[in-house]
Formats: C-alpha cells, structure tokens, sequence
C-alpha cells in the first residue's frame, strides 16, 4: 500500500475526493473480462451427464463437465413457489468453498417439487404442475425454459458458460508443466490475464485464490426490450452494449459521475427484466463480486411469406461475467410486470414501510455550518410558508469526522437544537460513514480494534485506508457481531447528544477509501470468515445500511420504524430504507437522467430512491432550480443538496418570484401525501412499485416500452417533469387507446394513444390524472407532515370513459410499528359508479380511528350537470349538498364537506 505522507495523514475537508476518468477501470482492464473473452472464442463445450441425475426434496442436481478441463460441475435446479426456477451451479468438489451470497434472500424459498420426465435421448424436463418446463439438453448443455409451450429463454444456447476451478497457487504446485490445459501459464500471458495478480495503474491485485469467474448466457426469445442492474447514470432501457462496452457492476464512488456510460457507479443490484407483448421475465443473479453484463439484441428478421412461418423472432442474448463466487440465477416468470415484481419480492423483499415525515421534504448542505445556522434556516422555512420535514447534517457536524460525535464549536448543544426541532414537528439527519478515525482516542475506533471489527488487510492487519478524517479504518459490516455493535451505538444512552428525532444518513459505503484502487478497498482485504473483499465488495454498503436500521428500530426497543437513507446498495437494500444517486451535477442533462436512473431503481425492487435536487455538484441557475424542485417534488425521495463548494441554495435566495415557485412545487408534494403514503404502503406490501415506467402500466403498449422522459406515479398519475430550459410547451404522450386522461391544473381532458402538445410556463408542472382513479389529497398544508396529521381531505375523482373510478386511502399513525403489530391502520376503498362515490373497508383487519374529514371532492369528467347532491351516512343521515359545476371544464366541486375519512358513506350525484 501507499505510505502517506504526514499532511496526508490529517483530516480530509475538502472536495478532495474529485477524481479523474482513469481512476476508473474500463472492460479491457478487468482482467476477467479479457479471460473469459479469450477463452469463449476458443469454444469449448459443457455437457450435462444426464446419467448423474438426482431429485431430492427441494432439488434436481446432475454433473456437467467441460471437454478441455474435466473438473466436474454440479448444477441444481429448484422449482420456487411463485412460478420462480433457481439454477445454481458450482464445482462438485472445490479446493475450498466458493462464496454464495448471505442474507439478501428473506427466508429459505419455498420450493415446489418438479416431475422429471425424459425427453428425446439426451435431454430431461423438469416440469412444475402448472405450464412452465425446464427442459436440459445434455450436449452441448442447454437450457430451455418453456411457458405454455413456447421457449421464452435459453440459456447457455451461446456455449458462454464458464467456471474457472480454483486451483493450488503456481508456487505451490510440484511442476509447473502441469498447469491446467484451459489457461496458458507463460509469464507474458498470465501478466495479461491477471491469474495470480492483476495491474492496474499503481495498485497490484494479489489473488490467492488465483482465477475464479464465472459466467453465462441467456437468451431472450422475442424480447427486445430490457430494464435493470442499476445503477448507472444511463436510460432506462437497456442499450447494446457491442465490444468492451459492458454494464459494470462494481461499487464505486464517482464524483460527479459522467452520464450517458455504463461504468459502475455506487450500488448494485444484478437483476433485469425483459418485456415483450404478453410477457414480462426477470433473471436474478445472485453474486456480489464485480460483475459484467453484455446485451445484444438481434432483431426480428423481416421474411417473405415463404418463409413466414419459420421463426424470425427478434432475440436479445444477455451474459453475466462475475469475478468469483457460483452460478446462483433465478429465472422470474412473470406473465406479467407486477407479477415479476412479487416474484423478485419473495425472494429480497418489499420495500421498508417509511415514517410519513421521510415522505416530506428534507433540506440537507454540506454543511450546515452551526446551531444557528440549523435555526436560521429552519426559521427561513417558516417565514417563508414553505413546509419541509428534516434538517441534514453532513460530515461537518462531527468531532473531525469521528461519526457519533458533535463539533463541540459549532454544535455545542445538539439535544436542545433537536427539541427546538422537535417543536416545530422536525427531524434531524445526521451523517454516519463506515470508516472510522484511527485514533487512540476516539472510543468507536478503540472499541473496535480491540475487538478485531475492521476489515483486515493482505497481511493480516487493520485495512487501513484515507477518508474524510484521515487515516481511517473500515468496520467489517459482513460480521453480525460487528452489525450488533454497530447496531447499539445508536441507542439513545450510547449516541451522545443523539434524541428519538435523530435518523440517519450512510454515505462513502461503496465503501469509498480514497488513493485506493478506483476509490474503493483492495479486493484482497479480508473479512469475517476469512473471505476476500473480492467476493462480497458489492454488498458491503447493503450491510452498513442493515446494521443503521436496525440500530434505530432497537433503540425504540422495536417500536418505531428506522429512517436510513444509503448510497451504497445491492439488491434487497429497499427493505433497509432510501437510496439516492449521490454526485450529479446542477446541469440539465443530470436533472433528465434523474428519471430513468429513479425509474430502474423503482423496478428492482428500490422504490424509496431520489436524486439531490439542484444538482449537488456546481451552482444551478434558477429556472433550473425551479424545474429540479418541480421534478423532485414526483420523486419518492425528495432532498435539496449541495456541495460545500457550492453556493448557498435555500429556496427563498432567488427573489420573491422564484420562491413562490419552489414553495408551489413543495406544497403540491404536502398536497398529494396521502396518495404517496398509500403508494408507499402497497409497495411494501403488495412490491408495486411507487414510480413506474410507463411499460409497467401500459405492457400491451409497444409506443410505452421506450418512454423515459414521463411515468406514472401510482396507477393515477402520469408525471412529465419539465427539465429543458425555456421550455414553453413539451411534447406528453397520454398512453392507452381506452384511456381518457385530465391536465390536473386545466382539467383538459384528452383520449389516450396520443402525443399533445402543452404549454409550459415556470409555474408548470405537467401532470395527468388518469380517468378511472380517484386521488386522496390533503387540504391544508402545514410546517410538515407532523402539523397535518389531523387536516381533512380531499379526494380527486378523475371519471374514466365509463364514467366509473377507483382509488385507496392507507392511514395510520405514520411512525410505530403498531401497524404491523397490533393492526392499527385504516385502508379504505374510494368507487364511484353510476352516480354514487362510495368509502368502504379495503381490508378488515387495521382499526384505527381517525378524526379526519374528507371535506372536498372534486368530480372530473362529470358530463352534465347534476340535479341533486347528497351525502348517505352508514348511520342513516341523508344531508343535500351544495355544489359548484362547471360545464366549461365539466368539473363538479364539493367544499365543506364533513364526511369522516374512515366510516362508510356514500355521496349520490343525480
Ligand atoms: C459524498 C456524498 O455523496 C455527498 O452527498 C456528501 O455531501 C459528501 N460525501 C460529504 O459527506
């Protein structure tokens, strides 16, 4: 490693972490990658060894040898309820046991039991009892998965799949003649393909487990369009990826990351999805070392009518190349989008149920300098009747970067600035990275060496590496010991100055070691169980993030529910709390990207996910603040940030003018939190997901399946941010040729399968209310959440085509556990049929009472003007209405209205 020079050894407090392209690997540097590419060209086969087969309870397993090798493989195939196939597959007999990802699958899945039936001669179908067939074909080895008779996907049909068996080092071995046939063991060779070691710049890549990648293919018959392995600053649709162009998954810290590129940026979750016309499939592959995904889609072969019953399907072949571990792949079936999104949940789970102020708006800078800075702009909030819920304290706030610990200067009294923030019904965020100040006397870092709880180095030490404090230590949140005792610094005994208000942000969890090859850690650092950071580097912010929430659930001993927002993050981490996309810029170009990185999150699994509004790199200008506010404001996690270089941002510093346009957009976040907090409750209950891509709702729509500027928020709303600069009208594709939708400021309507025009000022935000639904909204706007726990309702009833609508309402005490655990909600259905809009029970089982009103609704779509309006309580009270209709709009509007929010009614129009 490095030797620090002395100055290098102080504390880091400047944007020190910017970085240059060619700290970043691309495919031509991975080792891996080159092997796996040299190799394949070569061709070399697998064959089952259909003889071996075995079923045993869960699974079927049987041999599979390469002709060149010989080293024997064992595969297993499990039928998972859910309609989910997992084919795992591993060396039968390893040197030592290879890596297989812990604790991101919830609980042992629950298998069904395939019936084997022989095919032709060299070939056996597992097959469930429903229509869905694993069909083995021996030599060369092949997968088909077959739904209903049709092959939807193959996999190895490429001959792609590689396992390199892990040998007895070079050095070890009795004759260097005797290297395995597959890799050629001339010095020059094994230089370029990275066996033992691997170069890269100055750093140096010590492999003792030599080479261990993986790889294979699957292809896609029929489908061309695919979603997924997040995160990277690219459309949402996955591109073609051609030569050394690959999807990289590799947890990395990028400052200001370019977009429009395939590098690995700071989470990673290995699972996709493929769409087509009927049928939507999903491959989860399970593995936390660096991976690499290629795409290539071959389109769908025009041919004559001769030909035209021979198969021109279009196809696209997706390969996954990971650096270690096994082949653990589950197969999602689908049919459909929401079905893929169960299957995916029963596996990872659903996103984390969040406290309704997490759903408000946070207000975060590095750094908010002191105490009075914190109550000055809290102040700035209120003076300017903008709401928010959560002040931020980014790394300044500590004793130099000792997390746990207050700036005594600037924050000397850190409980009684929390009860000030208390008062108004706020929270406060504070900062808390993963590595840890070497400092004799800094108890954190005493603790935990003499525990033994940091990640250890090549030679047996504490890993150490440079940080924001300085020479730092990295906790091993791998260990659950460690997790324990991470998890307890939360209490409230334990973190000094911390109160029950205090939630907590995990950033630098890539983990982000600066001066470290490509930022990060050293893949041969060592963790507990005495595996190589190599195997598990893409899971370790995962951790950190477990290890925070569940410190803040056991500090209320169980009783409320965490708030954790993280950078790092791998597939599950939506059950642990918020992601967000780190370093973008203020440009225009970021702000646009913002949606389809938020909406490929939203699909594997990430529903809680925002990017800094304004951009948290440079100094927007203020249309573009305006329009990242507006934008923010439809993203599920909504904070202003800034980098401490930046200038000061707080939305009431552009001038009268502007800040009445940010508090807009802020207070329609305030209007619509009931429909967000329902959308957030089925998300974690049902795994739909809170943003969706407009293919997700519209998946018989080939016009959707591209779309990424505009989505729908819920099953309601279709959302189309404005994030050109002197925008004055955008181009909004209303989809579904059954569909009526409503301008939700003009009440314009228009029938679906059309692209309008619509005029945009600074003031427009355009949004559209699909016909059919209906939307909770709160009527008065308070400081924050907590100020309108007990403001009325209203509901915005957007009529569909038959002139029906449908909508929920999800309530509850917006913080406990209680929901859970003493079934303390309310979930109410919204239906308005022939005339008559109804409130009734969705779900027997939540008692809660609420003194809330609905006390507005507004009818969109109502063709004519109605005689009579009447409201039917469940206590027999029949009351007249007074009403307002418009028949320029066709909107009728009910005020006044005292109708409480969890009782039966029923309101008749005539
Ligand atoms: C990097 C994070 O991405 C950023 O949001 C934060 O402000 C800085 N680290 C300082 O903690």
């Amino acid at each position: 490693m490095e030797v620090l020079e002395e100055s290098e050894k102080e504390e880091i407090s400047v944007e020190d972490e910017a970085v240059d392209k060619n700290t970043f690997k691309n495919c031509s540097k991975i080792a891996f990658y080159r092997r796996q590419k040299q190799q394949l060209s070569k061709k070399s086969t697998y064959q089952a060894l259909l003889d071996s087969v075995t079923t045993g309870k869960d699974s079927t397993r049987f041999q599979i040898t390469n002709e060149a090798t010989k080293v024997p493989l064992l595969a297993e195939v499990f039928g998972i309820e859910g309609n989910i196939f997992r084919l795992k597959i591993n060396e039968e007999t390893p040197l030592k046991p290879r890596y297989e990802v812990p604790d991101v699958i919830t609980s042992k899945p629950s298998t069904v039991r395939l019936i084997s039936c022989s095919g032709d001669t060299g070939s056996l179908i597992l097959a469930d009892e429903k229509d869905l067939k694993f069909h083995i074909t021996a030599n060369p080895f092949k997968v088909d998965l077959v739904s209903k008779e049709e092959v939807v996907m193959s996999i190895n049909a490429l001959g792609q799949l590689y396992f390199e068996h892990l040998q007895i080092p070079p050095k070890q071995r009795a004759t260097r003649e005797k290297e395995n046939a597959l890799i050629d063991t001339s010095q020059k060779n094994q230089e370029d393909l990275g066996l033992w070691e691997e170069e890269f710049g100055k750093f140096v890549d010590v492999k003792v487990n030599g080479p261990a990648s993986i790889g294979l293919d699957f292809s896609l018959h029929g489908f061309e369009h695919l979603y997924g392995i997040p995160q990277h600053a690219e459309s949402h649709q996955l591109k073609n990826t051609g030569d050394e162009d690959a999807y990289r998954l590799y947890n990395l810290d990028v400052y200001g990351y370019e977009i429009h590129n395939k590098m690995g940026i700071y989470g990673s979750v290995p699972y996709l999805l493929a769409h087509k016309l009927g049928m939507t499939l999903g491959i989860f592959w399970l593995n936390s070392s660096e991976t690499l995904v290629e795409i290539n889609t071959e389109p769908a072969v025009k041919m004559g009518p001769v030909d035209a019953k021979q198969k021109n399907r279009s196809r696209t072949d997706v390969h996954w190349m990971s650096e270690s571990g096994i082949i653990d792949v589950f197969l999602l079936t689908g049919p459909t989008p929401f079905d893929v999104f169960k299957q995916y949940a029963s596996l990872t789970g659903t996103q984390a149920m969040p406290s309704l102020f997490s759903l408000g708006y946070h207000q975060c800078r590095w750094n908010y300098e002191d105490e009075q800075d914190v109550q000055a702009v809290d102040a700035g909030f209120d003076k300017h009747d903008i709401p928010y819920d959560a002040m931020w304290l980014d790394i300044e706030h500590t004793e130099g970067k000792r997390y746990f610990t207050w700036d005594k200067k600037r924050f000397p009294n850190p409980k009684r600035m929390q009860e000030q923030l208390r008062g108004k019904k706020r929270k406060l965020v504070v900062i808390s990275d993963p590595h840890i100040k070497i400092d004799p006397d800094y108890s954190v870092y005493t603790t935990a060496k003499e525990q033994g709880y940091f990640v250890r180095n090549f030679e047996g030490g504490d890993f150490e590496g440079v940080c924001w404090p300085g020479l730092s230590s990295y906790l091993d949140f791998t260990n659950p010991k460690v997790r324990e005792w991470y998890s307890g610094l939360f209490a409230l005994s334990v973190y000094q100055g911390s109160t029950d208000i205090l939630y907590i942000w995990n950033d630098m969890n890539e983990p982000s070691v600066f001066r470290g090859p490509e930022q990060t850690m050293q893949k041969n650092a060592i963790h507990h169980g005495n595996w190589e950071h190599r195997e598990l580097h893409n899971i370790y912010g995962f951790y950190h993030q477990k290890a925070t929430a569940e410190g803040l659930i056991q500090r209320s001993k169980g009783k409320e529910r965490p708030f954790v927002l993280t950078r790092s993050f791998f597939a599950g981490s939506q059950k642990y709390g918020a992601v967000w996309t780190g370093d973008n810029k203020a440009k225009w170009s970021y702000l646009k990207i913002s949606i389809p990185m938020l909406l490929t999150l939203s699909v594997t699994g990430i529903s809680f996910c925002g990017a800094d509004v304004g951009g948290f790199v440079g100094d927007p200008d203020v249309e573009l603040l305006v329009r990242w506010y507006q934008a923010g404001a439809y993203q599920p996690f909504f904070r202003g940030h800034a980098t401490i270089k930046s200038k000061r941002r707080e939305p009431w510093l552009f001038g009268k003018e502007h800040t009445r346009l940010i508090r807009e957009a802020i207070r329609e976040r305030y209007t619509l939190l009931p429909y967000w907090y329902c959308l957030f409750y089925c998300a974690h209950v049902t795994a739909e997901p809170i943003i969706r891509p407009l293919w997700v709702e519209f998946p018989d729509e080939l016009e959707t399946f591209g779309v990424e500027d505009e989505y729908m928020l819920g099953s309601a709303l279709l959302v189309h941010p404005v994030t050109e600069p002197k925008a004055t009208v955008v181009d909004v594709f209303l989809p579904g040729s059954n569909e009526v939708w409503y301008d939700s400021k003009t009440f314009a309507s228009w029938e679906g399968a059309c692209t309008v025009k619509i005029p945009v000022a600074l003031d427009t935000i355009p949004v559209f209310q699909r016909g059919g639904s209906v939307v909770p909204i709160k009527t008065t706007i308070g400081k924050s959440t907590g100020w309108m726990a007990d403001s009325p309702y209203g509901l915005r009833v957007a009529l569909s085509t038959k002139g029906s609508a449908v909508g929920e309402l999800y309530l509850d005490d917006g913080h406990s556990f209680q929901y859970l655990q003493k079934q303390q909600f309310l979930h109410r259905k919204f239906c308005f049929c022939s005339g008559v809009l109804s409130n009734s029970c969705a779900d027997e089982r939540g008692h809660y009472t609420s003194k809330c009103v609905v006390e507005q609704i507004f009818v969109l779509g109502l063709k004519k003007q109605p005689s009579s309006v009447t409201t039917h309580s469940s206590d027999g009270k029949d009351q007249p209405v007074d009403f307002t209709y418009c028949a320029g709009t066709f909107t009728l509007s009910l005020e006044n209205l005292s109708l409480n929010v969890g009782t039966d009614w029923e309101v008749h129009i005539k």
